[in-house]
């Protein structure tokens, strides 16, 4: 018999590319707030995780063996002025969620936030790095791993998540606060040549969300428990990662423009510097994490079969 999988939040992008990748090894189930979502082989519920009783009737129900915790408010700038929400969603929620897995005896994967760091580092941060959060985003996650530190259970922290759903051109804004990741984003943009401001003084280290899904399945499947960086292996700016993705999808790399974040009006504060280091995740699992150009020709390959307008060649 198949073991069952709940994920929460299989709406957004990194929960959706979970069920996708799960299906053949998983009964799958999902969740979903606001963007109605249907899945082939994956059984979706309404459901606001906020509601204790609404999570602990679905734990009741499915009785999972893994839970995937894919949900976030990660609109950063509303999270600092909406710190009551950020706090139920992204803290509070995680500990409903942690209660639920230890009563019915579910092995939970938590995803957490580079954001995690303040950014003064200039090497790849590791999991023994301090954690000194600049925005209440990024409080309000750390508040959320605390709940699962010395437990049987995981956190990963990605980094500028990203890739290809056909739910993120559907235009409808997600409850995590976000209508498109950022890749899309700038591909939307870029398709209808509009110019683009990127900054030049925020460095991360972007993650396919097929790859972090993968990575996901895989430490699923262990029987590890405690903190994981999983990220893309490159360090690179905003801009950098925008003027490749540009070159890769075939637009004009002169619609963008380079600033820096003094140039940008952001109510939150982000790290200037939040590249990961992930050794310990690679060396555990055996995983193979990618580079932004092995990871944009995979989103690339997704794009020209299903928006096939979104590729331009420049002429
Ligand atoms: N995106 C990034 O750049 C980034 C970077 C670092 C870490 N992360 C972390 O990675 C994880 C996944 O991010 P993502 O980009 O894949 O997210 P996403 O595409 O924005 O999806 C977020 C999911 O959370 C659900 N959700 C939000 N509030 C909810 C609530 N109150 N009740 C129930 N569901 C709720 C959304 O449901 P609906 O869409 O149905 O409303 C959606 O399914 C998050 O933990 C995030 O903090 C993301």
């Amino acid at each position: 018999m198949k073991k069952k999988l709940l994920i929460f939040g299989v709406s957004g992008l990194t929960g959706y590319k979970i069920a996708k990748n799960a299906i053949q090894k998983y009964d799958v189930f999902g969740t979903f707030n606001i963007r109605s979502l249907k899945l082939e082989n994956c059984t979706t519920y309404k459901l606001d995780l906020t509601s204790k009783d609404d999570v602990s009737r679905i734990f009741h129900e499915i009785k999972p063996d893994v839970v995937v915790n894919a949900t976030a408010l990660h609109n950063v700038d509303y999270c600092e002025d909406n710190k009551d929400v950020a706090t139920r969603v992204n803290t509070e929620a995680v500990r409903t969620l942690y209660e639920n897995s230890e009563k019915i005896g579910s092995r939970l994967i938590h995803i957490s936030t580079d954001y995690v760091f303040d950014g003064e580092k200039n090497s790849p941060y590791s999991e023994h790095d301090k954690a000194l959060p600049l925005s209440y985003y990024g409080k309000s996650k750390l508040d959320g791993e605390k709940i699962l530190e010395n437990s049987s259970h995981v956190v990963v922290r990605p980094s500028v998540v990203y890739g290809w759903t056909p739910l993120e051109l559907a235009g409808i804004t997600s409850s995590s606060g976000k209508p498109m990741n950022f890749a899309m984003w700038l591909l939307t943009k870029l398709h209808k040549n509009e110019p683009l401001k990127i900054v030049t003084d925020q460095f991360a280290s972007a993650t396919l969300a097929d790859s972090l899904a993968e990575s996901i399945l895989k430490i699923a499947s262990s029987h590890k428990s405690g903190l994981y960086h999983l990220s893309g292996l490159s360090c690179e700016s905003r801009y950098s990662f925008t003027v490749k993705l540009a070159e890769k999808f075939g637009y004009d790399t002169k619609l963008i423009s380079p600033i820096t974040s003094s140039g940008i009006v952001q109510k939150a504060k982000r790290p200037a510097y939040s590249c990961l280091n992930c050794e310990k995740a690679k060396k555990e699992f055996g995983l193979r994490l990618l580079t932004t150009d092995e990871a944009m020709d995979i989103m690339k390959s997704q794009v020209e079969k299903e928006a096939p307008h979104l590729i331009s060649i420049i002429k």
